[in-house]
């Protein structure tokens, strides 16, 4: 009987899914996350792992790992595996395209509507001081509607936002690894430079994955050419930001605010600088939960999985391992 860790528990029918199947699933009973020594005792006997964004699975963990097949992300994103280890190996890794672009540029529209207007902070300030009298110049901030938004990485996610912002007469600016021809021929984004879009756009939005090439990617000069009043979005990952950066940035008024879904590290320390700005908006990495996109996130992991016990290559593979020695000679 195959026997596949789960990390954290997931909604909809994943867990069924891989029992009715046949495998012995082992979850981790808790909310709080294992620690690394918890993840790679509990991975060191496991044939399959489904893992989230939170677990960080490396080579030394691996090693331990003899009967590992695969590992099933719950995530479109898998910069928390080391891949090389995991193809070296043998062990296919897996993630969760095309089911969550639209839940997340959703959230990208909540966060962006939130800061310009003001959502959080005014909730706020409102419970913890009252109504007040009104005022005409109370938590005004920057209409959304006919503003330019620049986006940077014209993924799957990046083109979602592209679509909403139509709704909201926006000019969209984008800048991207390649050009995207069929984004430009529907009118949804027009190309520019990075200092084009940044001198531009009153929000800029990031989509870029996390790469040795991204990794703070976007810092001091970055932050330098965009507009005093524009506000930087990033529900991508929190390492393409240089933190420092953009703590000085805020600080020194060079731009209005930030709104953010994606910190390094994550869960970001209370005592963070980021979190005294009220003009920082900061949410715990939830872009993608809707009850539904997370169902089907961890029903994808779920197929990943059994698609490898099967000895079948899965639907979603994100690495070619290496062929396999035979599995080891577990006696009994
Ligand atoms: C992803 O899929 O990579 C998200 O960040 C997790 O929700």
């Amino acid at each position: 009987m195959n026997r596949v860790f789960v990390t954290r528990a997931v909604p909809g029918d994943a867990l069924d899914h891989l029992r009715s199947a046949g495998c012995a699933v082992d979850l981790w009973p808790v909310e709080q996350p294992p620690s690394w020594e918890e993840l790679a005792e509990r991975i060191a006997g496991a044939d399959g792992a489904m893992t989230m964004v939170s677990d960080p699975i490396n080579d030394l963990m691996l090693e331990g790992a003899p009967m590992l097949q695969v590992i099933a992300n719950v995530a479109v994103g898998y910069d928390n595996v080391d891949l090389e280890s995991a193809s070296r190996r043998g062990i296919w890794v897996t993630n969760t395209p095309g089911v969550l672009a639209e839940t997340v540029a959703d959230f990208t529209f909540a966060l962006l509507l939130s800061a310009a207007r003001r959502v959080a902070e005014s909730d706020r300030r409102t419970r913890e001081h009252g109504w007040g009298a009104w005022s005409p110049t109370a938590f005004v901030g920057p209409d959304v509607f006919g503003a330019t938004l620049g986006i940077i990485g014209m993924g799957e996610i990046g083109e979602a936002v592209a679509r909403r912002a139509r709704g909201f007469n926006m000019r969209v600016l984008y800048t991207s690894r390649t050009r995207k021809p069929g984004v430009e021929q529907q009118g949804l984004a027009e190309w520019a430079s990075m200092d084009d879009l940044l001198g531009q756009a009153d929000f800029v939005s990031l989509h870029t994955p996390l790469t040795p090439e991204t990794r703070r990617f976007f810092g001091t000069d970055q932050l330098a050419h965009m507009k005093r009043s524009a506000i930087l979005v990033n529900t991508a990952r929190g390492g393409v930001i240089d933190q420092d950066a953009l703590v000085q940035a805020i600080e020194n008024g060079k731009i209005a605010g930030a709104a953010l879904d994606v910190a390094e590290p994550e869960p970001l320390p209370l005592d963070h600088r980021l979190y005294s700005f009220d003009n920082v908006l900061i949410t715990p990495h939830i872009g993608s939960a809707s009850l539904a996109t997370r169902s089907k996130m961890a029903r994808m992991a779920a197929e990943n999985i059994l698609a490898v016990f099967r000895g079948e290559r899965p639907p979603n593979p994100v690495n070619e391992p290496a062929p396999r020695n035979p599995r080891p000679d577990t006696g009994g």
